[in-house]
């Protein structure tokens, strides 16, 4: 039986002491691990999204302070670290976050001490980050179940939340893969999500190659596909969670979420605590990253050869905007799916939890 287990998108060897991560650019076609090797190393792979994914893009910058650390302890040198890789992406909310974390850890310390102390605490956020999201999927699971009517479940997903943009197991997608475990029959409908379609290029991958079934589709057909009454619920992640509830996501949930609530479906964000920014009030406070208009004009593949293939389809001269992500206010998502359990996206239940925590 499938084992999430086996699959991770950013490892560890203890021997050679490096870390390793699946170029996410060169998939599907091409499987191939990166040995990162320098502060340039990991700022390239977060900028150029050969790392992609909230929690992933956090625990890849854990590692890269910890590199930077291991080279110069100093208190300038960890400054300038978190600087560079502070401006790597501007949303997900897991790279601030992984990066205080590793600070808390080491700053009281003398400098010959941090180096091991932020290792450890990269790998930390590692190992908690794969515990998290199998809570996810257990908790995600229990809300499949009420909606299993012991027929295949058609649940829609947007982008990639899966264990690509995690360490294991993923966040939307581990709900699913613990219902596939369990062997309920589930489908789920990938909508491409363009421009950089992490959906057909990397949800539609993991899924297959775990068994589940799956259909990729334009993002533009999701609504019809809501209307025909052929999507049970829709579930997606977060890169930044606002504490009003409201979620900020890839760029086309925004829709989704209304689509999902003009027909009464179920609207799902799965999402660890790092995802939460306790400090944003609400969704307009999240930056939102802009990117290449190019991205937009282009679509990218490979050949009959199997090369890499970027194709403009644009009249040159065109011009074009690329928000990489939207905000789905809290009112359009029936609720939030996190380690520590499922709650409503409101003010009171965040702060509700936010206590519990001692934030
Ligand atoms: O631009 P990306 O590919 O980094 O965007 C990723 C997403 O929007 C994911 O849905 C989000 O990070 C949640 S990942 C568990």
């Amino acid at each position: 039986m499938f084992s999430n287990d086996d699959l991770s998108s950013l490892r560890w060897d203890p021997v050679a002491n490096t870390v390793e991560i699946i170029d996410q650019t060169l998939l599907p076609h091409t499987l191939r691990w990166v040995h990162l090797d320098s502060l340039e190393a990991y700022c390239h792979a977060i900028v150029h999204m050969q790392v992609r994914g909230a929690p992933l893009i956090g625990v890849t910058a854990a590692f890269g302070l910890a590199h930077a650390v291991a080279r110069d302890p100093s208190d300038q040198s960890l400054r300038s670290a978190c600087d560079a890789l502070l401006a790597t992406r501007p949303t997900a909310v897991n790279l601030r976050w992984a990066l205080e974390q590793v600070c808390a850890e080491i700053q009281p310390l003398l400098p010959w001490a941090r180096a091991e102390a932020a290792l450890n605490k990269a790998l930390d956020l590692r190992s908690g980050d794969i515990h998290s999201c199998s809570l996810i999927g257990d908790n995600g699971l229990a809300l499949l179940q009420d909606l299993y009517a012991g027929r295949t479940l058609n649940v829609m997903t947007h982008c990639n939340a899966g264990w690509l943009a995690t360490i294991q197991w993923g966040t939307a997608l581990a709900p699913i893969y613990k219902a596939h475990a369990a062997g309920m029959p589930v489908h789920v409908w990938v909508s491409e999500t363009r421009p950089r379609n992490q959906g057909v290029n990397l949800s539609a991958w993991e899924l297959q190659q775990a068994g589940v079934q799956c259909t990729v589709v334009a993002d533009n057909s999701c609504g019809q596909l809501m209307r025909s009454g052929q999507v049970d619920c829709v579930i997606v992640g977060s890169d930044r969670t606002a504490a009003n509830g409201d979620v900020c996501n890839k760029v086309g949930t925004y829709l989704k979420a209304l689509a999902a609530r003009d027909n009464e479906i179920p609207f799902y964000v799965a999402l660890p605590e790092s995802t939460i920014d306790w400090r944003c009030p609400d969704g307009d406070a999240i930056p939102i990253e802009q990117r290449d208009a190019a991205e937009v004009l282009s679509v990218a593949g490979v050949d009959a050869a199997g090369q890499a293939l970027e194709v403009n389809v644009a009249a040159v001269g065109t011009r074009a905007l690329n928000p990489a992500f939207d905000v789905t206010p809290a009112g359009l998502v029936s609720a939030l799916v996190t380690e520590h359990g499922v709650f409503a996206a409101s003010a009171a239940a965040l702060e509700t939890l936010r206590l519990q925590l001692d934030r």
